[in-house]
């Protein structure tokens, strides 16, 4: 079985504000850093991190160095990561005093994928094998509609949600990773409760993690439910946390872990991530993430 997550890598320009820049308003910055992020490359590294055997397929441009580099030292494969003229994805992010975030986005090379490349690293992998995706690439639904075929159990963290992603067959998703803002864009109801039923009748077959930022999280699939909470930590930068989350979660569950178990991993690695600056750089280590689950025993 091998992991595949076909998904952005980007180069992100963060910004320390002290309010988000409001319309047609001029703000100065406090500090301004470079980091390494985009979903797809965050969740990469989260799960190579956890102990997971990933392979990453998408797109860098003639400026991808740095992204290749990182990947390939966090051990992530990165034979499906082909280069594109022009510039890499990136991301210009606020950050307030309180660790919030504002996101804008430039896809470059992560909206170049072809069918001819889909089909070439699609081809690597059959029905035994895991497919985790993010929205941050262009062909998702191609995607989506030709691994289904092959019978990979695709993983999707719907993340951001758009018009683009609700063309997608979300009927063939195996396991939805979504936080509430993201449940309330797909379900059009605001209760978690509520969220999850309505899950369940739009896609029956599917399992479904939902995160509630500090009420902790809950599963719901295969007729059984189950609730995490989270952890209070000081929060620097949210950036990546729901990153972190998705590829612990799924590492964890690959690893054979139970349910409830995954969901702790997973909401501990998120925590710590919120404590620390940067997407890339926010990620744990597993071993950290056991130090900090051995506090809370
Ligand atoms: O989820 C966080 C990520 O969203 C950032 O790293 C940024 O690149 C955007 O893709």
């Amino acid at each position: 079985m091998k992991v595949l997550n076909y998904g952005s890598l980007n180069y992100d320009y963060v910004y320390a504000v002290d309010h988000m820049v409001s319309e047609g308003e001029t703000l100065s910055s406090l500090s301004m850093e470079t980091h390494l992020g985009g979903k797809g490359l965050n969740q990469s590294i989260a799960l190579t991190k956890a102990g997971a055997t990933v392979y990453h397929g998408g797109m860098v441009g003639e400026d991808g160095d740095q992204l290749l580099e990182a990947s390939r030292s966090f051990g992530v494969h990165t034979d499906f990561i082909t280069r594109h003229p022009g510039r890499s994805g990136h991301a210009i992010i606020q950050v307030t005093p309180k660790g919030e975030n504002g996101i804008l986005l430039y896809q470059g090379a992560n909206g170049k994928n072809s069918e001819e490349k889909i089909d070439q690293v699609l081809s690597a992998f059959g029905e035994e094998d895991i497919l985790l995706l993010q929205n941050e690439i262009n062909l998702l639904g191609s995607i989506i509609d030709k691994a289904y075929e092959k019978h990979m159990k695709i993983v999707l963290n719907p993340s951001p949600l758009n018009a683009t992603l609700l063309k997608c067959d979300l009927k063939k998703v195996s396991l939805f990773i979504l936080n509430e803002v993201e449940g309330e864009q797909l379900t059009g109801e605001s209760e978690p409760e509520k969220i999850l039923k309505r899950m369940e009748i739009l896609y029956p077959a599917s399992e479904v993690v939902l995160t509630l930022g500090k009420q902790g999280s809950i599963y719901a699939g295969k007729g059984k439910r189950c609730r995490g909470k989270s952890f209070s930590v000081p929060a620097v930068d949210t950036t990546a946390a729901g990153d972190t989350y998705t590829g612990y979660f799924l590492a964890s569950v690959l690893q054979g872990k139970s349910i409830e178990e995954s969901i702790r991993t997973a909401s501990a690695a998120s925590a710590i991530a919120v404590t620390r600056k940067g997407a890339v750089p926010s990620i744990p280590e597993r071993k950290e993430v056991e130090a900090f689950l051995n506090k809370y025993l």
